[in-house]
């Protein structure tokens, strides 16, 4: 594997070694590579950001950061362009999150530097996908059947493209919910089995709820009639907590008191600092496989 651009371009194969190595590298496992990696984030990041940085540095890679305006894509450089920049510098992975989709990214993956992902507009976030995967695998054992509903801002969500149909290659059963604006029309390919229309029905049938972010900065006209009308119909709210059969997730940041209510955003049922802690083995099993026989 030399880059990761989209959980799409996994096998069932790849995605069963990643969660070896994941499990091998939680266990302690330790491993030294040589190199230099590009942080290239023109969009906002914790989670992702921090958690990629500390798995170059648990492999013993250097880590250069640059935000929106420490780059020349300030200037109005081209992506293509710092890509073939990084790359002739010696850089051996340029991990990228933006705003925009790198269509068609063939013509990126030709340089000598690995690309990952690290979500690009509405498209992807693979390393979030294994994430949720991960977490939902060592939590719950066996994902056959395993009824999970994606809840709310499906149309906008990275992390639902990654993350759907990579349950539905564990044999998991993929349900959503959310206002119809915020529905693609065509669901099929990411390998969701049922749409409904109430939260209440949803909730009854799921065995995992991942909540997601409203993403207002990707709306384009008004979605919703509001953000406290939404709260009501699909966030999660005390009531609704206490029917909940298993667990719930959501990728982070949380839209407090929107998504999700304030008080329950830790509770025993949140697998939200679990995904967070995961997250840097996940990004460190990742990173060794593109990286380890280069
Ligand atoms: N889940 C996620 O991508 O969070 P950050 O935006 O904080 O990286």
């Amino acid at each position: 594997m030399k880059h990761l651009i989209s959980t799409f371009d996994l096998t069932k194969g790849q995605v069963d070694y990643l969660f070896r190595l994941y499990t091998e590298f939680k266990g302690g496992r330790q491993e030294k590579l040589k190199g230099d990696v590009a942080l290239l984030f023109l969009e906002s990041s914790t989670r992702t950001r921090f958690s990629f940085e500390m798995a170059c540095r648990n492999l013993s890679l250097r880590t250069y950061w640059a935000g929106p305006r420490e780059s020349s894509i300030e200037k109005g450089e081209t992506f293509y362009d710092t890509v073939k920049t990084l790359s002739s510098l010696g850089f051996r992975a340029l991990i990228f999150r933006v705003p925009f989709v790198l269509f068609p990214y063939d013509s990126y993956l030709k340089e000598s530097i690995s690309l990952i992902n690290a979500g690009d507009g509405s498209h992807q976030h693979p390393t979030q996908g294994l994430v949720d995967l991960f977490t939902a695998i060592e939590v719950y054992g066996s994902l056959e059947g395993l009824k999970v509903l994606y809840v709310g801002d499906i149309a906008h969500s990275r992390v639902f493209r990654s993350g759907s149909h990579l349950f539905s290659m564990y044999s998991a059963k993929v349900g959503v919910v959310g206002p119809r604006t915020l529905l693609p029309k065509d669901l099929t390919p990411f390998g969701v089995e049922v749409v409904f229309d109430d939260i209440t029905t949803a909730l009854e049938w799921a065995d995992l709820v991942i909540y997601l972010r409203l993403q207002e900065e990707r709306f384009k006209e008004n979605y919703i009639p509001s953000k406290e009308s939404y709260f009501l119909q699909f966030g999660l709210t005390k009531e609704r907590y206490k029917k909940l059969k298993g667990f719930f997730m959501h990728p982070g940041p949380v839209n407090i008191n929107v998504d999700i209510e304030a008080e329950l955003v830790y509770t025993e049922k949140s697998l939200i600092l679990k995904q967070v802690e995961n997250g840097v083995y996940v990004r460190t099993a990742v990173l060794y496989e593109v990286l380890k026989d280069a």
